[in-house]
Order: structure tokens, then C-alpha cells, then sequence
């Protein structure tokens, strides 16, 4: 294995489809119109010397060092910056060009120090290769003269160094941070020889700069500089494999020594992220090695005993002898398990195979319960399937951009920055969000409309958006004529044409103004290609089921759905929250979303499983719970999740977990859900195992091992494990010997082998005979389910109501430098940026509380209470107030309740009736989580209570 080289062409190649023809150096080539002489020479394989050009940028042309000669052209122009156009004929390589690119590098060397030996980018830096490539012999001027081999290096930013003095101001950083990343927070100060790199006036820490590394990675210098390299060295080999964090799904090469991961470069041939990265993926990855790793199997009897390390056997064995006893005492259904969307689809498409045939029933579900349940719901209800419609790059196509309840620049930064891009090339933005998030005004960018709406109102905004498209005759007639069930729809129009759904009436409800919501609704109906981008801000709630089949209709009706540039995005939390869907995680689905009661589904695995199946829905995690506090379910396998923390109404969540006889826990750390646990099996990280994961596009990519399981064993094969030991084998060598099975079992997947991963680098699904290499965009001629379906959507409030005790609402969220329970996050050093969740409160409620800044505050709901510091924050509205829930000891899910999602029990996380008032000490959950014995006395006392 060797370091994986990417071409850089130094300036995009265009996608235009008229071709030039042009002869470079005595060669003919052809590239699309409107590609430079420059990336026209590299695609035949010919490097014109170049040091402010990189082809994930505009051309710049600062450096002068790509002149070319061009018959018939005056002088030598930078190749960078010219145009390669028909019958061109171009010299690269001259006697005069070396003379004047010599000249331009000993000016550059001139003020630069002499320091490559033991310079961190020695052998991987832009400047020496140049030097060598114009043959750079002698520097004819001194060192007497100004310079800035003295300017001050910038240490501030826990993941790279700034070193200035390196620096040959080609502005490459200062671009990417505008054009890649869109966060503008660099800057050139002072003119000719006193220009500097700047973040903005400060350093790198204090700035706006959001660590995403694109600045770095656009670096031909040392200047910015991964710490890692600075510390480790070169890496002598990569692997490409793809990000374990957010749906994104980003690629990135493993640089590696040996079995050391050096850095995580992000991979320009990656389609999720074409070479951008955020903080996390680029840089949080340490958790992996972190000292706080279990990676011996523990046992106990009693959760209040101590841990004791066993054997992989005796650790399997308890838990099998466990899971079979409870089940000749308690019945087969007293036991279940939940999948992982951390995990591979591989690992996934096991646990359920494990629940499944060895426990034999269908008691498996998964975190998309607490997530994007309702997505797979209201998507295949209206469209037909349960993912969203489009690839990642047709944002590049919108004109108009409908973004409900999500946060990319935060949740999903890689995406975030493509929205900023297509923003600033001239979309329009519409954001419906209580809060304001920073898409509604950041640098450059903004949104026409900001419908902040109060949590809970979902439907009443959708409803009445739809009620101006269809009473204003915006709707688009003939696409609903050739594409929907016209029965369905005039049901619908005249529902949502009734003036209940009118925004004058819906004001009430939601807070937006009628003539915002008019204004958005033409906007959307009338400004071009219209793309709807959704997270859990539309999902989390109790008509979250609901919200979705609303934004169907809405796409539906104005035509907005099956090209490029529209449709429907789910943008999905976790890595692999979109494949732990699709790989039968839910009670009541086998893999691609086949009824357990459906006959033909279930006889395919039954013929290849060799046992027979349950054709009754199982429990859902809230009913396991349920059913384990009712003293009926006793045992369960969790890999990779921690629903003790992540899950709401954390009270409930621990009595179900602390009457259950057997609970193994298989993770990483020894996380919340741990503590209740009997049996540690230790996890693997996305560094340890080869697998694949499905992101938000549905797209489908290789995670490849790149260093040994710390535990001896990867997650698929600690499954396989339990499985053999509960009599039911498990046959596989590789987790390409899994994707087979599931392709074989699987339409959708029908045509996914590890094989054509390797080939075409990631496929989004379906792929099949019809669509070999995949599917990018969904429903172009046609509804997967034939005819689009309107879908009757009455707003119906949520039980959870403010009131005279309770007069706030409480939403939650993410931020960008930590990640859901926190469990890696805060084993790395992200956690400088977010240290602890702070609960953020508008001016005027704070006020009217006597709360300050950085008050100590008890927030108090019908399930409990916590406290947290206050945030003071006009993104707030009057009346809601925002956390996020990356740290256990916050216990955001204390007070969060049980409502939940009609259709699917996704829980209501983002509406809660809370009071805040000061306080001055930690809430009574908080004072028993930070006793040192918190996991003995605690529940040694709840123990001896249920006795
Ligand atoms: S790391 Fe990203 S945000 Fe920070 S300065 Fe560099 S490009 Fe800009
Ligand atoms: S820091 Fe690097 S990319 Fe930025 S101007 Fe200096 S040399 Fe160029
Ligand atoms: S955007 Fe998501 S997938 Fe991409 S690097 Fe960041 S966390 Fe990883
Ligand atoms: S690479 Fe063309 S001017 Fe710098």
C-alpha cells in the first residue's frame, strides 16, 4: 500500500458539454469549454509549475509561475487564468518560461526559510517540489534584506498550527475558507510586502474560523500544518474510507503509519463531500484511541458489583445462558435487541438476523425510532419509499431552497457549505425555524424569509404554504394530471383550500405573519426549481409523520419533485441511521422495507436463514421499556447505542433498563446505558472493521479497516459470535460475504457487491438490473409507488402544552463541534469549543426571570428537572428556549417527555412545557450523577426500593 496521490488539475475542469480541441506541447486534447490551458495540460498528464492555483478553487493567477507561451498570443500568459479554447496551441516547457519561473521561485525562496529538513512538510510540500520542477539552483539574493522569516506562529487551534513565517501568501487559504468552506474568516491585511494572512485580526481560536481544515488542506506550505504531522511525521500509506460521524457520509483517505492514524484527509473523489470535510470528520477522531476504550469483555451479577474482566467465551456464554434462561422462563418474547446506526450495514443486517432467527422473534428496532422514523413513514406513504430523493450535488441545481427544522452549518457542515455556495451563486432561501439559525444571515449569504415559527406548528405553516399554492392557482396541473392519484389529490385540495388552512387563520397557531407565509409560499411555488432540505426540527414531534406527508403534498403540488434541483431531503442524523432502516432494524420491517407479515418476504430469508420467522410486528424500543418496567421484557442486546442517554424521559428509560434481568451493552465506552448493564462486550471503532455505510443520499460507501480491533474482534463478529453460542451459526469470513446476502435478499441492493464499491468508489440505491450503477435522483418518470399520493394532513396540537406552571416551550439541538450523546466528541478536543450545554433564553424571558448571562438556571418540566448556565440569545424568540444534549451530566433528556410521533413513537424531543428560573445549585438528578459512587448508590438504592 502506498500514500494515495490525487490529481490536481489547479483549476476545476468544467462540465460544459461543448468541447474544445487544443494542442499542448505537440498533443492534442479535448476538455469541456471553459476549462483553463492549465487543468487542460494536467488532464493529459503535463503539471504546469503552479503555486496559487488548486483545482478545488477559482483560478486566482497571483503567482505568475504557470505562464505558458500560446501561438499567436502576445507575451506569456498564466494558465491558470486562460480559457483553453479551439486550435490553441501551447508550449508549456521553453527556455524563456524556465528562465522566468526561476526568477519568480528565487523571489519566493528569498524570504522563506531554509528550514525543509526538518520542516513538517518536508517531501509533501508544493514550494520544494516547485523548486525542483523549475530546477532552482542558487537564490541570488541575500538573507540581509527585509523578510519575514521572523513573524509569529500561531499555536491556538487544538488541531493545526498557523506558522507564518512559511507563508508565500498565495491567498489559497483565504479562498477555500470563502469558496469551499463559506465561512470568510481569513483575510489578506496590508498591501504589497506587508500582506499577511489573517483571522481576522485574531487568532485562529478566537475567530470565526469552524476548524473545518479546508484551509489547511489548500495549504501548498507548511504555514498551516496538521498538529498530527507536525508531531507523528509523513504518512507512509492511505486507505479511502468514510466519516462514522454525521449522514453526510464524507470520504476521506486514512493516512497512515503502520497501524498510527496520522490525519484524515478528505477525498476530492468522495461524491458526499468532493474533498470538504468539518472539525469532526477531519479532526475528532482520537476517541478511537482514547485511554477510556473498554477492550476486555466484563461481566457481573449484580449491576451493583463491580466489573470483572473475563474471556471472550465466558463473556458470550453469560450472555447467551442469560438471553435463553429468561426466555424458557419469561417466553421467547421477553428478550429483544436494538441495531446501531454508528455500526456497518453489515453489523446491522446481523444484529437483526441474530434477533430475528436465533431469538426468534421480531423484538429489534433502532436509534431512526428516535430520529427519522417518521421520514420512512410519511415518505413511503406519499412517494412510495422511505429515503429522500436526491444525491447531494442537485442542491447545485435549486433555485429555491426550503429549509425546515435542520441546521446543516452545524448538523451537517459538509452539506451546509454546498448550501452556501448554491446560495451565494444566486438561490433563495427560505428557513422555517423557531430559532435563527445561522443560515438566516451569515457572511454573504441569507434567507428571504425566516418563518420562525413556535415549535409544535410543523403542520399548521406546511398546511397553510400549500393553501396559498392551491388557492392562489399556483399549482402545477399537469404534473399532477400525469404523475398522482387525482382522486387523492382533489380530496386533498379541498382539504387544505378550506380557510381553516389559510395563514390568516394559521397565524394563531404558528406566530408567522400571513404575508410571510404568502410571500414563501409563491417564492417556493413560482421561483424555479424548488428543494426541500429537512431535519429533526420536522421529524422529533408528535405529528412528525405528519410534517413529512405535508412536504410531499407541497412538492407534489407544485411539480417539485423527480429532476434535479427539487425533491425531498431528509438530511439524516447519524452515519448510518439511512442503512440501519434499510437493513430491517425496525419490529415490524425485514430488510428494504418488507412487512414481517408479507409471505414472499419473509419465505426468502426463512429458505436462506433455514428457520422459520414471526410474521407479528415486534416491540418498539418505548414498548420494550414499557413492557421490562411491567415485568415482561428481560433481556436485551444493545450494540452501539446508549438509549439511556439519548433516549427521552430519561427516568423511564433507566426503571425499564434496571428491571431487566440481563443487559448487554456492546460499545466503545462504558456509556449511560452501561451502567444498568450485566454483560460489556467491547465495541469497534469505523478505524477497526471493514463494512459500509448509507448516508442521506442514500448512497452507499465502503468503511475500510485500517488498523486491528482493539478488543481482538469487529462488531460483526462479536455477533457472530452470540449467535453460535446461542445455537444458531453464523458463517461468514469477510463482511463482503454479508453485502452478498443482502443482495441476494434485497431488491434494492440486488446489485451492490464489495466488487462494484471498489470500482465505482459508492452507489446510491436502488441498484439493481434496471439501474446498475445506481440511482441518484428518485421518481423521475414515476412514483416508486406508481401514482403520487396526497395525504389528508389536519394540524392537530401536541398534548404538550405551555401553561401558568410550565409557560416556556424547550427545544433541542446540535451543535457543530459535538456529536449527539457526545460519547467520541468529548473525548477529543472539540470539547474546547463546547464544554458543557448552556440553555440559550431570549432577552426579555431572561429578564423577566432576573437571569444574567451565565446564570446558573434550574430547568424544570413535567418529567424533572436539571440545571444548566444561561445563554442570553436573540436567535431565540420570546417564549421557547433552546439546549443542546452532547453532555450525560446535563441530562437534557430528564425533562424531555414521552409524547410522541402518532405513527412511529418518535419521541417529541423538540416541544417541552418547561419554567426556568435561578438557581444556585444542581438539580437533585445532576447531585446523584456527580456522586463519586453514582452508579452503586444510586442504583443500589432503586434496587432495594423495587424489592
Ligand atoms: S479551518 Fe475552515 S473555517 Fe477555519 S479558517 Fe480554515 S477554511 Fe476557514
Ligand atoms: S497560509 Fe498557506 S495557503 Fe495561506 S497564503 Fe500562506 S502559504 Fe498560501
Ligand atoms: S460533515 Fe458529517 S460526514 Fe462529513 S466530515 Fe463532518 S461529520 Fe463527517
Ligand atoms: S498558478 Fe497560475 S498564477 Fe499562480
Amino acid at each position: 500500500m502506498a500514500l494515495i496521490q490525487e490529481l490536481d488539475t489547479g483549476t476545476p475542469i468544467r462540465l460544459a458539454p461543448l468541447q474544445v480541441a487544443l494542442t499542448i506541447d505537440g498533443r492534442q486534447v479535448s476538455v469541456p469549454a471553459g476549462t483553463s490551458v492549465m487543468a487542460a495540460a494536467a488532464t493529459m498528464g503535463t503539471q504546469v509549475p503552479k503555486l496559487c492555483a488548486t483545482d478545488s478553487l477559482e483560478a486566482f493567477g497571483s503567482c505568475r509561475l504557470c505562464l505558458v507561451e500560446i501561438e499567436g498570443r502576445r507575451g506569456t500568459p498564466a494558465s491558470c487564468t486562460t480559457p483553453a479554447e479551439e486550435g490553441m496551441v501551447v508550449r508549456t516547457q521553453t527556455p524563456k518560461l524556465a528562465r522566468l519561473r526561476r526568477g519568480v521561485m528565487e523571489l519566493y525562496i528569498s524570504d522563506h526559510p531554509l528550514t525543509c529538513l526538518t520542516c513538517s512538510a518536508n517531501g509533501d510540500c508544493e514550494l520544494q517540489d516547485m523548486a525542483g520542477a523549475v530546477g532552482l539552483r542558487d537564490v541570488r539574493y541575500g538573507e540581509g534584506g527585509a523578510n519575514h522569516r521572523d513573524a509569529p506562529t500561531d499555536e491556538s487551534n487544538p488541531y493545526f498550527t498557523f506558522e507564518s513565517s512559511k507563508c508565500i501568501v498565495c491567498s489559497r487559504c483565504v479562498r477555500a475558507c470563502e469558496e469551499v468552506q463559506g465561512t470568510f474568516a481569513l483575510t489578506i491585511e496590508g498591501r504589497g510586502f506587508a500582506s499577511r494572512v489573517s483571522p481576522g485580526g485574531t487568532d485562529f481560536f478566537g475567530s470565526e474560523c469552524v476548524s473545518c481544515g479546508a484551509c489547511v488542506q489548500a495549504c501548498p506550505t507548511a504555514t498551516l500544518n496538521e498538529n498530527s504531522v507536525i508531531r507523528m511525521g509523513k504518512a507512509e500509506h492511505s486507505v479511502i474510507t468514510t466519516c462514522a460521524y454525521c449522514g453526510v457520509g464524507c470520504a476521506f483517505k486514512a493516512e497512515m503509519q503502520g497501524e498510527q492514524l496520522v490525519r484524515m484527509v478528505p477525498s476530492k473523489h468522495g461524491r458526499a463531500n468532493e474533498g470538504h470535510s468539518c472539525v469532526k470528520g477531519r479532526f475528532a477522531y482520537g476517541y478511537a484511541t482514547h485511554k477510556d476504550r473498554i477492550t476486555k469483555p466484563m461481566i457481573r451479577e449484580r449491576i451493583t458489583d463491580p466489573w470483572r474482566e473475563v474471556s471472550w467465551e465466558e463473556a458470550i456464554g453469560r450472555a447467551a445462558s442469560e438471553f435463553r434462561r429468561i426466555q424458557a422462563t419469561y417466553g421467547v418474547d421477553a428478550i429483544g435487541g436494538l441495531t446501531s446506526s454508528r455500526c456497518t450495514n453489515e453489523e446491522t443486517y446481523l444484529v437483526q438476523k441474530l434477533i430475528r432467527a436465533a431469538f426468534g422473534n421480531n423484538n429489534v428496532d433502532t436509534c431512526a425510532r428516535v430520529c427519522h422514523s417518521p421520514t420512512g413513514y410519511g415518505l413511503n406513504a406519499t412517494l412510495g419509499t422511505s429515503a429522500g430523493t436526491q444525491d447531494f450535488a442537485s442542491v447545485g441545481e435549486a433555485d429555491v431552497i426550503l429549509l425546515i427544522g435542520a441546521n446543516p452549518t452545524d448538523g451537517h457542515p459538509v452539506f451546509g457549505s454546498r448550501l452556501k455556495k448554491r446560495l451565494r451563486e444566486g438561490a433563495r432561501l427560505i428557513v422555517a425555524d423557531p430559532r435563527r439559525i445561522d443560515l438566516v444571515k451569515s457572511p454573504h449569504v441569507g434567507a428571504e424569509h425566516h418563518l420562525a415559527l413556535r415549535p409544535g406548528s410543523n403542520v399548521a405553516l406546511l398546511n397553510a404554504l400549500s393553501h396559498v399554492v392551491v388557492t392562489e392557482g399556483l399549482v402545477d396541473e399537469a404534473y399532477i394530471r400525469e404523475r398522482c392519484d387525482l382522486d387523492a389529490f382533489e380530496a386533498w385540495a379541498r382539504f387544505i383550500a378550506d380557510p381553516r388552512n389559510a395563514p390568516e387563520t394559521s397565524e394563531n397557531v404558528t406566530g408567522v405573519p400571513a404575508a410571510e407565509v404568502r410571500a414563501a409560499a409563491r417564492l417556493y411555488a413560482t421561483g424555479g426549481n424548488a428543494a426541500i432540505y429537512y431535519g429533526l426540527g420536522v421529524t422529533e414531534h408528535s405529528q412528525g409523520s405528519t410534517t413529512v406527508m405535508a412536504m410531499a403534498n407541497l412538492a407534489m403540488a407544485t411539480g417539485n419533485i423527480g429532476r434535479r434541483g427539487v425533491g425531498i431531503n431528509p438530511l439524516r442524523g447519524q452515519n448510518n441511521v439511512q442503512g440501519s432502516c434499510d437493513m430491517g432494524s425496525f419490529p415490524h420491517e425485514l430488510p428494504g422495507y418488507r412487512h414481517v407479515s408479507g409471505d414472499a418476504a419473509r419465505e426468502i430469508f426463512e429458505k436462506l436463514w433455514g428457520v422459520g420467522l414471526r410474521d407479528d410486528p415486534g416491540l418498539r424500543i418505548p414498548n420494550m421499556l414499557d413492557e421490562a418496567v411491567q415485568g415482561r421484557f428481560k433481556g436485551i442486546y444493545v450494540q452501539g447505542e446508549d438509549p439511556a442517554q439519548s433516549d427521552p424521559d430519561t427516568q423511564h428509560v433507566t426503571a425499564g433498563l434496571l428491571a431487566m434481568e440481563c443487559v448487554v451493552v456492546q460499545d466503545l465506552f462504558l456509556n449511560e446505558t452501561a451502567k444498568y448493564a450485566h454483560v460489556f462486550l467491547p465495541g469497534s471503532s469505523f478505524l477497526e472493521k471493514d463494512g459500509t455505510f448509507t448516508n442521506a443520499e442514500r448512497r452507499i460507501s465502503p468503511v475500510r479497516k485500517v488498523m486491528s480491533p482493539l478488543s481482538g474482534h469487529a462488531d460483526w463478529q462479536i455477533t457472530m459470535m452470540l449467535s453460535d453460542a446461542l445455537g444458531y451459526p453464523m458463517r461468514y469470513d469477510h463482511p463482503s460475504q454479508i453485502m452478498d446476502e443482502i443482495a441476494a435478499t434485497t431488491p434494492s441492493f440486488a446489485g451492490v457487491s464489495y466488487e462494484k464499491l471498489e470500482r465505482l468508489g459508492s452507489i446510491q440505491w436502488p441498484c439493481n438490473d434496471a439501474a446498475p450503477a445506481g440511482t441518484p435522483i428518485m421518481h423521475v418518470d414515476r412514483f416508486v409507488r406508481g401514482l403520487g399520493r396526497f395525504m389528508i394532513t389536519e394540524f392537530i396540537p401536541t398534548d404538550e402544552r405551555t401553561g401558568a406552571r410550565f409557560p416556556l416551550l424547550l427545544t433541542t439541538g446540535r451543535i457543530l463541534s459535538q456529536y449527539n450523546v457526545g460519547a467520541q466528541t468529548r473525548r477529543t478536543e472539540n470539547s474546547r469549543w463546547h464544554a458543557e450545554d448552556v440553555l440559550e433564553i431570549h432577552p426579555f424571558d431572561a429578564e423577566s426571570r432576573g437571569v444574567v448571562d451565565g446564570d446558573l438556571v434550574a430547568l424544570e418540566s413535567r418529567s424533572g428537572a436539571i440545571s444548566l448556565k444561561a445563554a442570553i440569545s436573540d436567535r431565540m424568540q420570546p417564549g421557547v428556549v433552546y439546549t443542546t444534549f452532547h453532555h450525560a451530566k446535563t441530562g437534557a433528556n430528564v425533562i424531555t417527555t414521552d409524547y410522541s410521533d402518532w405513527a412511529t413513537n418518535c419521541p417529541e424531543y423538540k416541544v417541552t412545557a418547561v419554567q426556568v428560573r435561578r438557581t444556585n445549585r444542581p438539580s437533585d438528578w445532576q447531585a446523584r450523577f456527580y456522586e463519586e459512587d453514582f452508579s452503586l448508590t444510586r442504583i443500589a438504592d432503586r434496587l432495594d426500593a423495587a424489592e
